[in-house]
């Protein structure tokens, strides 16, 4: 079973954030690995929204303690959020991974990712992450699907 060493992806403290939150901080991730911080209107651009609606749910995650807010529209993640934007990306990642080892066409992978990756319960993640890592770790095995899907 690919579930049996069973932890969670998600801990309690995470069950309340919806896929909306997940994106913003999966995004916030992204931006602020490299200065350890990003800005609204960076995020607004991003994300393509408003600065507005950026401000309003920026408000909702420093509420629970995921980012700091600070002066001129910075954005710091605290700790909590740091561990999640991390995972948020991995999962991002792997799930973008599994569409490309299955040949889904690349104009609606990035697409599909988006709308897949919040479905997934903690078990179904870890079975595909094992999956993709299966498969990245078996030339074999990745060539023959290259081939034959
Ligand atoms: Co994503």
């Amino acid at each position: 079973m690919c579930n049996e060493e069973f932890h969670t992806f998600k801990e309690d403290m995470y069950k309340k954030v919806t896929a909306s939150m997940e994106d913003y901080i999966e995004m916030i991730y992204r931006l602020s690995k490299n200065n350890g911080f990003v800005r609204i209107n960076e995020l607004a651009d991003k994300l393509h929204v408003k600065p507005s609606s950026v401000t309003k749910m920026v408000q909702k995650l420093s509420e629970l303690d995921y980012i700091k807010y600070q002066k001129y529209g910075v954005i710091i993640l605290k700790s909590n959020g740091y561990k999640l934007g991390k995972n948020l990306l991995e999962r991002h990642i792997t799930v973008e991974n599994l569409l490309k080892i299955l040949k889904v066409s690349n104009k609606d992978i990035l697409n599909e990712t988006e709308k897949i990756e919040h479905t997934l319960n903690d078990n179904t993640y870890k079975c595909i992450s094992k999956f993709v890592m299966l498969v990245k770790n078996n030339g074999d095995l990745e060539k023959f699907l290259d081939n034959n899907l």
